[in-house]
C-alpha cells in the first residue's frame, strides 16, 4: 500500500483565493462543492444503507465515470442490449447529487431498487458512506492522468449549469484545479484516497489509460470481479457498444438532452482519447502540473501515464 499522509485526504477552505464561484458552492471536511451536491447526503453518511451485492462505480470527474457504468450495468444485464435505451442518469442513482430545480432523490430511489443495485458516486472516500467499506459493497474505482483529466473537467465546466457555464480562461481554470479549488475536491486526494482500498478483494480499481488500451480486458476483468460469466458473442456485443464511437452515437449516454448540459459548447462524449493535453497545455503549464505531480504522488506507488 502507498503512504497516504492525512493531508492528503482532505484540503483547506482556499475560496478567497479565487475569484471564480460555481453556483451555491461550498466546502465541506476539505472538499468544494456546489449546489447540485446535496450536503444532507454527506452528512448522513454513517446511516445510508448500504448492501453487501452493491455495486458502486466511484470515480473522479471526467475520468470514465459513464464508459465504466455502461460495462458494468450491460453485464449486470445483459438483456439490456436488446432493450430500449433509457438514459443512464435515470437507470443508475447518483448518490450524492441532486439537480437543482429537479425533482429526483435519489436516496429514497436506491431504497426501493432490486439487488443488486448499480450506484454512482464523485465522493472522496472519507465522504463516501461508511457501511459500503463494512459490509464490503463492491466499489468499481476509475482514475485517470491528471492532465487530461483537467483538460476534459474544464470542458465540463464550461458546458455544465451546476459549474455556471464557467466562462474563464484554460489557465485560471488550471489553477484552480492545481489548488484543489474544483467541485468535489482536489485530483490527488481523491486519488489517494482510495488508492488505500486497492488491494481489498471487494475494490477494483482501474486507470482510463489502461481501459484505453485493452477495452476487452477490462470488460473481462469487471465480469470476472462482478462474478459474472459471458459468453463470447455476449462480450463482443458488450465492448462494442462500450466504444466511444458508439457510445457518442447513444443518446443513452451522450447526454445530449440533459438538462444542465450545453452540448454545443462540448459534446459530453468529447474526444475519449488519452493525450489530448498536449493540445491545451504550453509548456510553463505542463512544467506546472509535472511539479504538482511529483510533489502530490511522487513518492506513493500510484502512477499514471500520459
Ligand atoms: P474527454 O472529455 O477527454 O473526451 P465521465 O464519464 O467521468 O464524465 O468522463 C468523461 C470522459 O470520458 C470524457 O473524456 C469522455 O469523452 C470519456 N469517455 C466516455 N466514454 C468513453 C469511451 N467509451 N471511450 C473512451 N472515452 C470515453
Amino acid at each position: 500500500m502507498s503512504e497516504v499522509r492525512e493531508h492528503d485526504s482532505v484540503c483547506t477552505d482556499n475560496s478567497d483565493e479565487f475569484p471564480y464561484k460555481v453556483p451555491g458552492q461550498y466546502f465541506y471536511e476539505g472538499v468544494l462543492f456546489n449546489q447540485d451536491v446535496r450536503k444532507s447526503v454527506l452528512e448522513s453518511r454513517d446511516s445510508i444503507e448500504c448492501r453487501e451485492d452493491d455495486v458502486f462505480i466511484v470515480t473522479y470527474p471526467k475520468s470514465g465515470t459513464t464508459w465504466i457504468l455502461e460495462i458494468a450495468n450491460l453485464l449486470l444485464h445483459p438483456e439490456k442490449l436488446d432493450g430500449g435505451s433509457e438514459a443512464q442518469e435515470r437507470s443508475v442513482p447518483f448518490l450524492e447529487f441532486h439537480l437543482t430545480g429537479g425533482s429526483v432523490d435519489h436516496i429514497e430511489n436506491m431504497k426501493k431498487m432490486a439487488s443488486p443495485r448499480l450506484i454512482k458516486s464523485h465522493l472522496a472516500e472519507h465522504l463516501f458512506p461508511t457501511q459500503a467499506f463494512t459490509k464490503k459493497s463492491k466499489i468499481i474505482y476509475v482514475g485517470r492522468n491528471p492532465k487530461d483529466n483537467a483538460v476534459s473537467y474544464y470542458h465540463f465546466y464550461k458546458s455544465v449549469s451546476g459549474f455556471g457555464y464557467y466562462k474563464g480562461s484554460w489557465d485560471a481554470f488550471l489553477q484552480m484545479y492545481l489548488k484543489d479549488h474544483i467541485v468535489w475536491g482536489g485530483w490527488s486526494h481523491h486519488c489517494l484516497g482510495w488508492w488505500k482500498h486497492n488491494h481489498e478483494s471487494n475494490v477494483l480499481y482501474l486507470k482510463y489509460e489502461d481501459v484505453k488500451k485493452d477495452e476487452r480486458g477490462t470488460v473481462e476483468k469487471i465480469a470476472s470481479f462482478l462474478g459474472k460469466e459471458v459468453d463470447q458473442q455476449t462480450l463482443e456485443r458488450i465492448v462494442t457498444h462500450c466504444s466511444f464511437e458508439s457510445m457518442k452515437k447513444n443518446p443513452a449516454v451522450n447526454r445530449e438532452d440533459a438538462a444542465d448540459v450545453d452540448s454545443s459548447v462540448s459534446p459530453f462524449m468529447r474526444k475519449g482519447i488519452v493525450g489530448d493535453w498536449k493540445n491545451h497545455f504550453t509548456v510553463a503549464q505542463n512544467e506546472q502540473i509535472e511539479q504538482y505531480y511529483k510533489e502530490r504522488l511522487g513518492n506513493t506507488d500510484l502512477q499514471f501515464e500520459w
